[in-house]
C-alpha cells in the first residue's frame, strides 16, 4: 500500500540522490529533489495528483506543447528555519497566479486543494531536500502543459501539472549590468507578457543573447510602442531609486503582477520611504543618472529576490550608478527575507507554515 498524505497518494523513490548533493555550494536549479507532485488532466476534468520519483516524462511527439507552446509556470521557494519548520511565502498568490496565466493560454485552471495539498505533501515528503543556509532554499517550479496531441491549431484536450523542486542558491552573482532595449520587445497589449507563459521567456533569449555578447548581463525591456518606457528586468520587476523616492511602473497586459514586487511596496512604505508607483521613462533615468539623482535601480522576483544593477547602457553610452553603504536594496532584501525565512515577525500575514 502506497502512503496517503492530506488525501494525496504516494510513491516513494527506491533510492535517494541527497547524499550526491554539496548543500554548502548550490547554484541555481541544477539538482532536482528525489520526488515530483504530478497530476493530469483527461476526459475533462483534473484527475487526483500523486507524489512520485522524480522522473522523465514520456509524451507524444504530436503534443500540442511542442508545437503550440501551450505552457504556463510559476516559481516559489521553500524555506527551513533554525527550529526546521517549513515556510513558504504568499503561496496562494502564485496558485492564483497560475490559474491566471493558465485562463490566458486555455489551459483549464486547477483547483486549489490539488495545488496547495499537492504542494504541502511533496515537501513533506522531500523535506530533507530543503536547505536551512543562509540565502540557500529550495526553489519550487509548478507547471502546466499541453500533453495532449494533434496538429491542428486548437488547446489540447489533455494536460500535465508537475511540481518539481530544487535546493538552491543565489540566483545571480556578482554586479548586474543591463542594457535598455530599444528595439526588441517582450510583450505587446492584449498579448500575454502578464501570464508566466513559456514562450515569454523562449521569446527573451535572443535579445538577452545580443545584449550578453556585448558584455551585459540583462535586458531592461521597455514598452512594444514606444520604446520609451522602462517596464521590466529580465524576468523580474524593476525598481529605480531617484533622490529618496522608490519608483516602480504599473502593472498591466504586459507585466508580470509580481509577488515580491507588490510585497517590497508595502515593506518599503511600512519602512518609511516614499514609493511611486507610475510610469518611469528611459529620458528621466537617463536624466538622473547624469545629475546624480539616480542613487539605485534593482530587480525583484522569487528567484532573485533582490538583484542591485550596478550600470547600464543606452543608445551605445554606460551608465554607472553609485557605490553607496546603505541602500533600499539591502534594507528590504533583508526585511523581506527575514519574513520569509521566520527570522523577524511578519505584521503582513505573507508567511504560511507547512505542516
Ligand atoms: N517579471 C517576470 C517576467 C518574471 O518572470 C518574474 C518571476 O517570477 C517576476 C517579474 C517576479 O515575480 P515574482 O516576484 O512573483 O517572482
Ligand atoms: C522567479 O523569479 O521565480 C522566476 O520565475 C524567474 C525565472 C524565470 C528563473
Amino acid at each position: 500500500m502506497n502512503a496517503i498524505i492530506n488525501n494525496i497518494e504516494i510513491i516513494k523513490a527506491k533510492t535517494t540522490k541527497i547524499n550526491d548533493v554539496d548543500f554548502d555550494n548550490l547554484k541555481f536549479g541544477h539538482v532536482f529533489s528525489d520526488h515530483m507532485l504530478e497530476c493530469n488532466f483527461k476526459d475533462g476534468k483534473w484527475q487526483a495528483p500523486k507524489v512520485v520519483p522524480y522522473q522523465a516524462i514520456a509524451l507524444d511527439p504530436s503534443a500540442k506543447i511542442f508545437h503550440y507552446g501551450q505552457s504556463v509556470f510559476e516559481g516559489m521557494k521553500a524555506y527551513k528555519d533554525a527550529n526546521e519548520d517549513v515556510w513558504l511565502f504568499r503561496p496562494l498568490d502564485n496558485f492564483k497566479r497560475l490559474n491566471i496565466s493558465s485562463k490566458r493560454l486555455a489551459i483549464p485552471e486547477l483547483p486549489e486543494n490539488y495545488f496547495m495539498d499537492g504542494l504541502k505533501t511533496l515537501l513533506q515528503v522531500d523535506n530533507g531536500w530543503i536547505p536551512k543556509k543562509d540565502g540557500s532554499s529550495l526553489y519550487i517550479r509548478p507547471f502546466v502543459f499541453a500533453s495532449g496531441g494533434g496538429f491542428h491549431a486548437s488547446p489540447a484536450d489533455a494536460y500535465k501539472f508537475i511540481i518539481a523542486t530544487a535546493p538552491s542558491g543565489a540566483y545571480f552573482s556578482g554586479k548586474v549590468k543591463v542594457l535598455i532595449e530599444e528595439k526588441y520587445s517582450r510583450s505587446a497589449n492584449g498579448g500575454v507578457g502578464f501570464a508566466k507563459a513559456g514562450g515569454n521567456y523562449a521569446g527573451q533569449f535572443y535579445p538577452t543573447q545580443l545584449a550578453i555578447d556585448k558584455g551585459y548581463h540583462q535586458v531592461i525591456w521597455t514598452d512594444d510602442n514606444t520604446h520609451e518606457y522602462i517596464e521590466e528586468a529580465g524576468a523580474m520587476n524593476i525598481f529605480v531609486r531617484i533622490n529618496d523616492t522608490l519608483i516602480t511602473g504599473p502593472t498591466s497586459d504586459r507585466i508580470l503582477d509580481g509577488i515580491t514586487r507588490k510585497s517590497i511596496i508595502e515593506l518599503a512604505e511600512a519602512e518609511g520611504i516614499s514609493v511611486e508607483v507610475r510610469k518611469i521613462s528611459v529620458q528621466e533615468v537617463v536624466a538622473a543618472a547624469k545629475d546624480g539623482s539616480l542613487k539605485e535601480m534593482f530587480g525583484a522576483g522569487t528567484a532573485a529576490v533582490i538583484s542591485p544593477i550596478a550600470g547600464f547602457g543606452y543608445k551605445d553610452a554606460d551608465y554607472d550608478l553609485p557605490e553607496l553603504d546603505d541602500t533600499y536594496a539591502s534594507t528590504l532584501k533583508k526585511r523581506i527575507t527575514d519574513i520569509q525565512t521566520n527570522k523577524a515577525e511578519d505584521p503582513f500575514g505573507w508567511r504560511y507554515k507547512v505542516e
